[in-house]
Protein backbone atom coordinates (compact mmCIF):
# COMPACT_ATOMS: atom_id res chain seq x y z
CA UNK A 1 0.00 0.00 0.00
CA UNK A 2 1.33 3.58 -0.75
CA UNK A 3 -0.10 6.80 0.37
CA UNK A 4 1.00 9.83 -2.00
CA UNK A 5 -0.95 13.22 -3.04
CA UNK A 6 -3.41 11.87 -6.12
CA UNK A 7 -3.80 15.81 -6.82
CA UNK A 8 -7.47 14.99 -7.43
CA UNK A 9 -9.53 17.20 -5.05
CA UNK A 10 -6.67 16.73 -1.95
CA UNK A 11 -7.38 12.99 -2.00
CA UNK A 12 -4.82 10.91 -1.25
CA UNK A 13 -3.84 7.59 -3.52
CA UNK A 14 -4.78 4.37 -1.37
CA UNK A 15 -3.94 1.11 -2.63
CA UNK A 16 -5.56 -2.44 -2.18
CA UNK A 17 -3.97 -3.86 0.91
CA UNK A 18 -5.06 -7.30 -0.89
CA UNK A 19 -3.79 -8.77 -3.98
CA UNK A 20 -6.90 -10.48 -5.82
CA UNK A 21 -7.62 -12.60 -9.04
CA UNK A 22 -9.44 -10.23 -11.37
CA UNK A 23 -8.14 -6.96 -9.07
CA UNK A 24 -9.19 -3.91 -11.33
CA UNK A 25 -6.14 -1.46 -10.73
CA UNK A 26 -4.93 -2.08 -14.66
CA UNK A 27 -8.55 -0.53 -15.32
CA UNK A 28 -7.81 2.37 -13.43
CA UNK A 29 -4.58 3.11 -14.97
CA UNK A 30 -5.51 2.71 -17.92
CA UNK A 31 -8.93 4.14 -18.79
CA UNK A 32 -9.78 6.79 -15.32
CA UNK A 33 -12.09 8.91 -16.94
CA UNK A 34 -14.66 5.99 -17.38
CA UNK A 35 -15.85 6.14 -13.78
CA UNK A 36 -18.67 9.41 -12.84
CA UNK A 37 -17.97 12.13 -10.74
CA UNK A 38 -21.13 12.36 -8.96
CA UNK A 39 -23.48 9.75 -7.33
CA UNK A 40 -25.48 8.66 -4.77
CA UNK A 41 -24.47 5.61 -2.82
CA UNK A 42 -21.32 3.00 -4.04
CA UNK A 43 -22.22 -0.27 -4.77
CA UNK A 44 -19.65 -2.84 -5.18
CA UNK A 45 -21.46 -6.72 -4.57
CA UNK A 46 -18.13 -8.69 -6.19
CA UNK A 47 -15.44 -6.80 -3.71
CA UNK A 48 -12.24 -8.58 -4.04
CA UNK A 49 -9.44 -6.24 -3.36
CA UNK A 50 -11.69 -3.45 -4.33
CA UNK A 51 -9.12 -1.58 -5.89
CA UNK A 52 -12.35 0.59 -7.67
CA UNK A 53 -13.63 1.73 -4.00
CA UNK A 54 -10.03 2.53 -2.68
CA UNK A 55 -9.49 4.69 -6.00
CA UNK A 56 -13.01 6.58 -5.93
CA UNK A 57 -13.11 6.68 -2.05
CA UNK A 58 -17.17 7.47 -2.25
CA UNK A 59 -18.74 9.43 0.56
CA UNK A 60 -21.46 6.27 1.15
CA UNK A 61 -20.75 2.79 -0.04
CA UNK A 62 -22.08 -0.92 0.06
CA UNK A 63 -19.31 -3.16 -0.24
CA UNK A 64 -20.27 -6.76 -0.47
CA UNK A 65 -18.95 -10.26 -1.50
CA UNK A 66 -19.62 -13.80 -1.04
CA UNK A 67 -16.51 -15.13 0.69
CA UNK A 68 -16.94 -14.35 4.48
CA UNK A 69 -13.47 -14.54 5.16
CA UNK A 70 -12.64 -10.95 3.23
CA UNK A 71 -15.45 -9.25 4.44
CA UNK A 72 -14.73 -10.12 7.48
CA UNK A 73 -11.12 -8.70 7.34
CA UNK A 74 -12.78 -5.14 5.93
CA UNK A 75 -14.87 -5.47 9.21
CA UNK A 76 -11.88 -5.89 11.27
CA UNK A 77 -10.01 -2.97 9.39
CA UNK A 78 -12.82 -0.56 9.97
CA UNK A 79 -13.61 -1.67 13.74
CA UNK A 80 -10.27 -1.36 14.89
CA UNK A 81 -7.36 -1.33 12.42
CA UNK A 82 -4.60 -1.24 14.75
CA UNK A 83 -5.22 -4.64 15.70
CA UNK A 84 -5.08 -5.98 13.16
CA UNK A 85 -1.50 -4.31 12.51
CA UNK A 86 -0.66 -5.52 15.64
CA UNK A 87 -1.11 -9.36 14.46
CA UNK A 88 0.67 -8.38 11.34
CA UNK A 89 3.56 -6.99 12.56
CA UNK A 90 4.01 -10.71 14.76
CA UNK A 91 3.44 -12.35 11.08
CA UNK A 92 5.70 -10.19 9.40
CA UNK A 93 8.35 -10.77 12.31
CA UNK A 94 7.95 -14.59 12.20
CA UNK A 95 7.95 -15.01 8.93
CA UNK A 96 9.20 -18.50 7.88
CA UNK A 97 8.40 -21.58 5.53
CA UNK A 98 7.50 -23.57 8.86
CA UNK A 99 5.48 -20.48 10.11
CA UNK A 100 4.12 -19.89 7.08
CA UNK A 101 2.57 -23.57 7.18
CA UNK A 102 1.64 -23.41 10.92
CA UNK A 103 -0.55 -20.19 10.80
CA UNK A 104 -1.60 -21.54 7.27
CA UNK A 105 -3.80 -24.67 8.93
CA UNK A 106 -4.24 -22.74 12.26
CA UNK A 107 -8.04 -22.10 12.99
CA UNK A 108 -8.97 -18.16 14.36
CA UNK A 109 -11.81 -17.14 15.89
CA UNK A 110 -11.11 -13.61 16.65
CA UNK A 111 -11.87 -11.10 13.26
CA UNK A 112 -8.21 -9.10 14.00
CA UNK A 113 -6.04 -12.56 13.95
CA UNK A 114 -8.42 -13.91 10.92
CA UNK A 115 -8.06 -10.41 8.98
CA UNK A 116 -3.92 -10.87 10.32
CA UNK A 117 -4.02 -14.52 9.09
CA UNK A 118 -5.72 -13.46 5.82
CA UNK A 119 -3.37 -10.77 5.04
CA UNK A 120 -0.74 -12.32 6.21
CA UNK A 121 -1.01 -15.52 3.95
CA UNK A 122 -2.10 -13.21 0.81
CA UNK A 123 1.32 -11.65 0.64
CA UNK A 124 3.23 -14.47 1.50
CA UNK A 125 1.72 -16.99 -0.33
CA UNK A 126 2.63 -18.03 -3.98
CA UNK A 127 1.43 -15.26 -6.21
CA UNK A 128 0.04 -13.70 -3.82
CA UNK A 129 -3.54 -14.94 -4.81
CA UNK A 130 -6.57 -16.45 -2.65
CA UNK A 131 -7.64 -19.33 -3.30
CA UNK A 132 -9.40 -22.35 -1.34
CA UNK A 133 -10.21 -25.84 -2.16
CA UNK A 134 -14.29 -27.33 -1.81
CA UNK A 135 -13.84 -27.65 1.72
CA UNK A 136 -12.94 -24.09 2.18
CA UNK A 137 -9.35 -24.10 3.30
CA UNK A 138 -6.71 -22.09 1.75
CA UNK A 139 -4.49 -23.89 0.40
CA UNK A 140 -1.83 -22.09 -1.59
CA UNK A 141 1.97 -22.80 -0.89
CA UNK A 142 4.70 -20.09 0.18
CA UNK A 143 5.96 -17.77 -2.43
CA UNK A 144 8.74 -15.53 -2.48
CA UNK A 145 7.45 -12.45 -0.92
CA UNK A 146 8.23 -12.12 2.52
CA UNK A 147 7.34 -8.65 3.68
CA UNK A 148 3.63 -8.41 5.79
CA UNK A 149 4.32 -4.97 6.81
CA UNK A 150 5.91 -2.00 4.64
CA UNK A 151 6.19 1.97 5.95
CA UNK A 152 3.72 3.08 3.86
CA UNK A 153 1.03 0.66 4.88
CA UNK A 154 -2.02 2.81 5.07
CA UNK A 155 -4.63 0.99 7.20
CA UNK A 156 -5.50 3.95 9.45
CA UNK A 157 -6.56 5.54 5.76
CA UNK A 158 -8.41 2.47 4.79
CA UNK A 159 -10.32 2.33 8.54
CA UNK A 160 -11.61 5.97 7.72
CA UNK A 161 -13.13 5.29 4.33
CA UNK A 162 -14.28 1.89 5.59
CA UNK A 163 -16.02 4.54 8.01
CA UNK A 164 -18.55 5.37 5.66
CA UNK A 165 -18.94 1.82 4.15
CA UNK A 166 -22.05 -0.33 4.66
CA UNK A 167 -20.03 -4.05 4.56
CA UNK A 168 -22.20 -7.44 3.54
CA UNK A 169 -21.13 -10.98 3.36
CA UNK A 170 -23.61 -11.72 0.67
CA UNK A 171 -24.63 -13.02 -2.47
CA UNK A 172 -24.58 -10.33 -5.39
CA UNK A 173 -28.71 -10.54 -6.06
CA UNK A 174 -29.79 -8.74 -2.66
CA UNK A 175 -26.74 -6.12 -3.23
CA UNK A 176 -28.14 -5.15 -5.92
CA UNK A 177 -31.51 -5.42 -5.71
CA UNK A 178 -31.13 -2.77 -2.84
CA UNK A 179 -29.37 0.52 -4.75
CA UNK A 180 -32.03 3.30 -5.82
CA UNK A 181 -32.33 6.16 -8.21
CA UNK A 182 -28.81 8.01 -8.80
CA UNK A 183 -26.23 5.64 -6.97
CA UNK A 184 -23.33 3.86 -9.18
CA UNK A 185 -22.07 -0.03 -9.34
CA UNK A 186 -18.85 -1.36 -10.10
CA UNK A 187 -19.98 -4.72 -10.90
CA UNK A 188 -16.56 -7.47 -11.66
CA UNK A 189 -18.17 -11.08 -11.04
CA UNK A 190 -15.87 -14.17 -11.70
CA UNK A 191 -15.41 -14.21 -15.22
CA UNK A 192 -17.90 -17.40 -16.29
CA UNK A 193 -18.69 -17.84 -19.83
CA UNK A 194 -21.33 -20.62 -21.15
CA UNK A 195 -20.65 -24.38 -21.93
CA UNK A 196 -17.31 -23.95 -20.28
CA UNK A 197 -15.72 -22.28 -16.84
CA UNK A 198 -12.28 -21.15 -17.07
CA UNK A 199 -9.64 -20.09 -14.88
CA UNK A 200 -11.19 -17.61 -12.77
CA UNK A 201 -14.59 -18.87 -11.23
CA UNK A 202 -13.58 -20.58 -8.66
CA UNK A 203 -12.66 -17.68 -6.10
CA UNK A 204 -14.09 -19.51 -2.80
CA UNK A 205 -16.09 -22.84 -2.22
CA UNK A 206 -18.77 -21.84 -4.61
CA UNK A 207 -18.65 -21.65 -7.91
CA UNK A 208 -20.01 -19.18 -10.24
CA UNK A 209 -21.82 -20.83 -12.78
CA UNK A 210 -23.85 -19.76 -16.22
CA UNK A 211 -27.20 -19.77 -14.67
CA UNK A 212 -25.66 -16.72 -11.71
CA UNK A 213 -24.61 -14.85 -15.18
CA UNK A 214 -27.85 -14.69 -16.32
CA UNK A 215 -29.40 -13.48 -12.93
CA UNK A 216 -26.46 -11.22 -12.55
CA UNK A 217 -28.10 -10.05 -16.06
CA UNK A 218 -31.59 -9.74 -14.76
CA UNK A 219 -30.70 -8.14 -11.28
CA UNK A 220 -28.83 -5.02 -13.58
CA UNK A 221 -31.68 -4.87 -16.26
CA UNK A 222 -34.51 -4.30 -12.95
CA UNK A 223 -31.27 -1.85 -11.23
CA UNK A 224 -31.61 0.36 -14.61
CA UNK A 225 -35.02 0.62 -14.57
CA UNK A 226 -34.67 2.31 -11.27
CA UNK A 227 -32.27 4.53 -12.44
CA UNK A 228 -28.94 3.26 -11.35
CA UNK A 229 -25.95 3.70 -13.31
CA UNK A 230 -23.41 0.94 -13.29
CA UNK A 231 -20.15 -0.59 -15.11
CA UNK A 232 -19.75 -4.01 -15.39
CA UNK A 233 -16.40 -5.84 -16.73
CA UNK A 234 -16.64 -9.19 -18.24
CA UNK A 235 -14.95 -11.98 -20.00
CA UNK A 236 -15.41 -10.57 -23.46
CA UNK A 237 -16.98 -13.73 -25.00
CA UNK A 238 -19.67 -14.33 -27.02
CA UNK A 239 -22.28 -16.21 -24.97
CA UNK A 240 -21.45 -12.55 -22.78
CA UNK A 241 -22.14 -10.63 -25.48
CA UNK A 242 -25.70 -11.91 -26.71
CA UNK A 243 -26.73 -12.03 -23.13
CA UNK A 244 -26.38 -8.44 -22.68
CA UNK A 245 -26.93 -6.98 -26.72
CA UNK A 246 -30.36 -6.18 -26.36
CA UNK A 247 -30.39 -4.40 -23.07
CA UNK A 248 -26.58 -1.87 -22.28
CA UNK A 249 -24.00 -0.43 -24.28
CA UNK A 250 -20.97 -2.51 -24.53
CA UNK A 251 -16.93 -2.33 -25.58
CA UNK A 252 -13.85 -4.42 -25.44
CA UNK A 253 -11.02 -3.25 -24.04
CA UNK A 254 -7.12 -4.98 -23.84
CA UNK A 255 -5.62 -5.65 -20.49
CA UNK A 256 -2.45 -7.78 -19.39
CA UNK A 257 -3.25 -10.81 -17.69
CA UNK A 258 -0.68 -12.45 -15.14
CA UNK A 259 -3.17 -14.33 -13.41
CA UNK A 260 -1.72 -18.00 -13.42
CA UNK A 261 1.91 -16.74 -11.75
CA UNK A 262 3.23 -18.41 -15.04
CA UNK A 263 4.22 -17.31 -18.88
CA UNK A 264 1.42 -19.72 -19.83
CA UNK A 265 -1.07 -17.42 -18.44
CA UNK A 266 0.73 -14.21 -19.22
CA UNK A 267 -0.56 -12.04 -22.29
CA UNK A 268 -3.13 -9.43 -23.50
CA UNK A 269 -6.50 -9.83 -23.23
CA UNK A 270 -9.91 -8.62 -23.90
CA UNK A 271 -12.31 -7.75 -21.44
CA UNK A 272 -15.95 -6.55 -21.77
CA UNK A 273 -17.03 -3.49 -20.74
CA UNK A 274 -21.11 -2.91 -20.16
CA UNK A 275 -22.16 0.22 -19.03
CA UNK A 276 -25.91 1.97 -18.55
CA UNK A 277 -26.12 5.43 -17.28
CA UNK A 278 -22.45 6.80 -18.47
CA UNK A 279 -20.49 7.81 -21.29
CA UNK A 280 -17.71 5.51 -22.54
CA UNK A 281 -16.04 9.06 -23.22
CA UNK A 282 -12.85 6.52 -23.42
CA UNK A 283 -10.63 6.16 -26.41
CA UNK A 284 -9.04 2.86 -27.20
CA UNK A 285 -11.43 0.59 -27.64
CA UNK A 286 -11.09 -1.91 -29.77
CA UNK A 287 -14.70 -2.53 -30.83
C1 LIG B 1 -13.25 -10.64 -10.11
S1 LIG B 1 -13.31 -10.72 -8.36
C2 LIG B 1 -13.51 -9.02 -7.97
C3 LIG B 1 -12.19 -8.30 -8.05
C4 LIG B 1 -12.26 -6.86 -7.57
N1 LIG B 1 -12.92 -6.00 -8.51
C5 LIG B 1 -10.85 -6.31 -7.32
O1 LIG B 1 -10.48 -5.24 -7.82
O2 LIG B 1 -10.09 -7.01 -6.62
C6 LIG B 1 -14.86 -11.44 -8.06
C7 LIG B 1 -15.31 -11.54 -6.59
O3 LIG B 1 -16.64 -12.05 -6.59
C8 LIG B 1 -16.85 -12.83 -5.42
N2 LIG B 1 -18.02 -13.68 -5.66
C9 LIG B 1 -18.10 -14.89 -6.29
N3 LIG B 1 -19.39 -15.28 -6.38
C10 LIG B 1 -20.15 -14.31 -5.81
C11 LIG B 1 -21.54 -14.11 -5.62
N4 LIG B 1 -22.45 -15.03 -6.02
N5 LIG B 1 -21.97 -12.96 -5.01
C12 LIG B 1 -21.07 -12.04 -4.57
N6 LIG B 1 -19.73 -12.17 -4.72
C13 LIG B 1 -19.28 -13.28 -5.34
C14 LIG B 1 -15.55 -13.56 -5.24
O4 LIG B 1 -15.40 -13.95 -3.87
C15 LIG B 1 -14.52 -12.49 -5.70
O5 LIG B 1 -14.00 -11.78 -4.61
Amino acid sequence: MQVKSSGIEDRIEIKPFLKWAGGKRWLIAKYPSLFPDQFGTYYEPFLGSGAIFFHLQPKRSVLADLNGELIQAYGAIKDDWQQVVKHLTVHHKNHSSEYYYQVRQQKTLNPYTSAAKLIYLNKTCWNGLYRVNLKGEFNVPIGTKSRVVHEDDCYDEIAKLLGNAELLNSDFEVVIDKSQKGDFLFVDPPYTVRHNYNGFVKYNEHLFAWEDQIRLKEALVRAEKRGVKFLMTNACHESLKVLYANDFEMKSVERSSVISGTNVGRGNYEELLIQSGLNFKISGFLK
